[in-house]
């Protein structure tokens, strides 16, 4: 049965999928420690508390200023594996039981790392994750603040790897960086069976043109983010009748601008039918995973238990499966809300 109030204890054991959470962005202060020691990496921090120390951020340049140093502890195709494992077991104890998680090759090809080990040890983690209940897929992100050219180089070497990535994305510093950049990369991605999103980030000067673009243009199936269609009718009109789906990261929101988790967007478009999610986008740098950024929306915004179900099962009828896994999972959701007893 539904439980009168929401506690976090109810949003874990829910099931759930992730569909907007960076491999690189989980990488947690311990871990990077650990790799940097491994590769004989100078990071310029020697603890935790010096490396969590650099973790400020104001917006979405300052926050990236501090997420693509920190890859360069990733050297070895088991550093990714280890990257990976770490973040499934993290997302299996929280409830995930689907996830579609992005990564960022030109950020290791400029560091000299082979794209065949950033694939394969981000793969096998996924194959390996099956044992404990947890079907991952992987997305492959085009740097916006990178060529069109580079994104279509990227795109052939990736050729080789297709059957391994379910997807392609666009993400990192998006002021003039727009959607229409990267028209003929998207469109390659399409003819070669790829499925597509973008990132349209939270309050980002031209949001809604980006997202015009985005939506109208590219014809993305999801927007990464995206909270902004609430200042344009049309754009929530529009994402609403195609069913397309939002992923939202609360806690990302929150620290990226000032104090803000978006909830009050989150939940409007909740109320009129908009395929809205929630997701933890950078979990080691925003503090927090999938529970911890629905618990956040949760505690400091009026939620009830039947909108917490609700993004769950957004979170499943959004993502690029089967409409029989999708089936199957819903089905999971309502089996646990109908036997919760607390
Ligand atoms: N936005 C853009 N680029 C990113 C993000 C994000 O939320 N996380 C990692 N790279
Ligand atoms: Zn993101």
């Amino acid at each position: 049965m539904l439980p009168r109030k929401v506690s976090k204890e109810f949003i874990e054991g829910l099931p759930k999928s992730e569909l907007h959470v960076h491999l690189e962005g989980t990488l947690e202060p311990e871990l990077k420690l650990k790799l940097a020691k491994k590769n004989n990496i100078d990071i310029g921090q020697s603890t935790i508390e010096d490396v969590e120390a650099t973790y400020h951020y104001t917006s979405l340049a300052s926050f990236l200023a501090v997420y693509y140093p920190g890859m360069n502890v990733l050297q070895t195709e088991s550093d990714f594996y280890e990257l990976a494992m770490a973040y499934l077991k993290k997302a299996h104890e929280q409830g995930v039981v689907h996830t579609e998680m992005f990564f960022d090759p030109q950020a290791h090809i400029i560091r000299g790392v082979p794209l065949n080990y950033v694939i394969n040890g981000f793969y096998q983690a996924c194959v390996d994750a099956r044992a404990f209940g947890i079907d991952a897929q992987l997305i492959m992100c085009f740097l916006r603040d990178m060529s069109a050219r580079s994104a279509m180089d990227l795109l052939n070497a990736a050729q080789p790897y297709h059957n391994k990535i379910l997807g392609i994305c666009l993400d990192s510093y998006e002021h003039h960086n727009p959607p229409l950049k990267f028209m003929q990369p998207f469109s390659l991605a399409v003819e070669q069976g790829y499925h597509i999103t973008m990132h349209a980030d939270v309050d980002q000067i031209d949001s809604i043109e980006h997202i015009k673009q985005a939506l109208e243009i590219i014809n993305v199936e999801r927007l990464d983010h995206g909270t902004n269609i609430v200042e344009n009718k049309d754009l929530v009109d529009w994402v609403n009748q195609l069913h397309l789906g939002l992923t939202s990261c609360p806690l990302s929101n929150e620290l990226i601008t000032d104090n803000d988790l978006k909830g009050d967007e989150i939940l409007d478009l909740l109320d009129i039918g908009v395929k809205v999610s929630i997701n933890s986008d950078d979990p080691a740098y925003f503090g927090g995973y999938i529970a911890d950024n629905y618990w956040a929306l949760a505690s400091e915004y009026k939620v009830t238990p039947e909108q917490i179900v609700q993004l769950a099962k957004n979170s499943i009828e959004t993502s690029w499966i089967s409409k029989e896994q999708k089936q199957l999972y819903l089905e999971q959701i309502d089996k646990y809300v109908e036997e919760y007893d607390g």
